[in-house]
């Protein structure tokens, strides 16, 4: 298998940490869709082929699991959390979690989602605010996490939010760090980063026990024999350890905002960019009856969905997936032993020109009308362990441009160059995405 040499990624170190995405880039095009590096050991491959990528991800969970340096990192903060884990019990803490993504239970929250928007859109953009530059990208941070306080732990985490949004920050840098960091070092070990890592740890732990505690509270006061059947409902009646309700909390709370939030500041970047489709948006919203909800907008706001679809393919912010093989397998035509490597990167499967036709154009086009998943498409992963957050996710997106577009019009600023693209644990704009944002007569 083609690959890059021990010289080349000596060479190329600096690059492979400071921007992944451009470095995978250059070595799919050297070397083309399956990759391989040259590391002591079972091979590591990266795979972008649509087949293979398939192949791994959509197999049993018992063939590839996350038992990779990536998903060890995450754990290091989320513990064996339902995104991080590789253990067993994984089946059964995705069938706990489960009925708070159910239809029924997102119809029901839509309107924690709309309010958490019209919250975050009234402290920044209220009444004082005439139009100017604005940070979209801190914006819809604040509603990311926001939504999933309010949708999944019906808590308003306010109190918390700034505590929250620092933590999970520092978290989220730790965890990359840890996962591009060369020489694995023991987690006891009192190097910088453990350090850091502890006191992250510490801080989420706070956070959660406290949300654990209110409710517990809360159930008690009201001798309600249910917690309620929102996702800390669930998790406190399912009979789980305090530990292994707080690294499910700490996972949602991650791979809920952080996600969402990236995904949002590129939707909104390409909508600056692209009046004619922004307009198309806002006439949709205007024609829609009733407030959106989170679910069935393939229908009743195809452009919508489309514009969402189209910019986590070109902005897909869960950038990489890696999975271990648990047995042999067989991949683009070859046999890979027990203990193979695979990263697949949605970043670069999203912009496989065999794939996308100009890939690099925003075109939601290539998404009205269309059934079903492309086979080149995996904003949400694939299989077994797809996003269980994933129509809440796509849900929230189209209710936050809802929100946004009704009463605003987002401009790029003169002499307009995109921020860069940030592969941290999601792919974020570098330095925020600061667009000009005009309030609409009547809005
Ligand atoms: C899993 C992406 C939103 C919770 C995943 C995976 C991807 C992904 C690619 C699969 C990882 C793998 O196979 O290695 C995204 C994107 C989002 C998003 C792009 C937003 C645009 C959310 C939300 C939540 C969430 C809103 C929860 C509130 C999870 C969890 C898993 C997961 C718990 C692990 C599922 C399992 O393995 O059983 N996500 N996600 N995600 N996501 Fe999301």
């Amino acid at each position: 298998v083609p690959g890059p040499t021990a010289l080349d990624m000596a060479r190329a170190f600096r690059s492979v940490r400071a921007d992944p995405l451009t470095f995978l880039g250059e070595v799919a095009a050297t070397y083309g869709d399956l990759v391989a590096f040259p590391v002591p050991g079972p091979p590591a491959l990266l795979l972008n082929d649509p087949a293979d990528v398939r192949r791994v991800l959509q197999t049993s969970a018992r063939s590839w699991g996350k038992q990779t340096v990536q998903y060890a990192a995450l754990a290091r903060v989320t513990g064996p959390g339902l995104l991080a884990s590789s253990e067993p019990s994984w089946i059964e803490h995705r069938r706990l979690a489960a009925p708070a993504f159910h239809h029924q239970r997102l119809d029901a929250v839509a309107g924690q989602v709309r309010a958490a928007a019209d919250a975050a859109i009234a402290a920044r953009l209220g009444p004082s605010f005439h139009g100017g530059l604005v940070d979209v990208a801190s914006l819809v941070h604040r509603i990311g996490l926001d939504a999933v306080g309010r949708a999944l732990f019906s808590a308003d985490l306010s109190d918390h939010a700034q505590r929250l949004l620092d933590a999970t920050s520092d978290a989220a840098g730790l965890v990359v760090r840890l996962g591009r960091s060369v020489l694995p070092t023991a987690s006891w070990a009192p190097t910088p980063t453990n350090v850091r890592l502890r006191s992250t740890r510490r801080r989420l732990d706070g956070i959660s026990a406290d949300l654990v505690d209110q409710r517990r509270r809360r159930g008690v006061a009201s001798d309600a024999d249910a917690y309620g059947d929102d996702l800390l409902g669930l998790l406190l009646a399912s009979g789980l350890s305090d530990a292994e309700i707080r690294d499910e909390l700490v996972t949602m709370v991650i791979a809920g905002h952080e996600t969402v939030a990236a995904g949002l500041a590129w939707t909104l970047m390409l909508l600056a960019e692209d009046q004619a489709a922004q307009d198309r948006v806002r006439a949709e919203v205007a024609a829609h009856p009733g407030p959106v909800s989170l679910l069935g907008h393939r229908e009743t706001m195809p452009w919508t969905r489309a514009v969402v679809d189209e910019s986590l393919r070109l902005f897909p912010p869960a950038w990489a997936l890696s999975r271990r093989a648990l047995e042999a397998d067989v991949i683009g035509g070859r046999e890979v032993p027990a203990g193979t490597l695979v990263i697949v990167s949605p970043w670069l499967v999203h912009r496989r020109a065999e794939s996308w036709p100009d890939p690099l154009a925003f075109r939601p086009e290539r998404f009205v009308g269309a059934g079903g998943a492309p086979p080149a498409y995996l904003p949400f992963g694939r299989g077994p362990r797809l996003c269980i957050g994933r129509e809440f996710a796509l849900g929230e997106m189209v209710v936050v441009l809802s929100r946004l577009l009704a009463s605003y019009r987002l401009e790029v600023p003169t002499g307009w160059r995109r921020p860069a693209a940030q592969a941290q644990v999601a792919v974020h704009p570098a330095g925020g995405m600061p667009l000009i944002v005009r309030p609409l007569a009547g809005g």
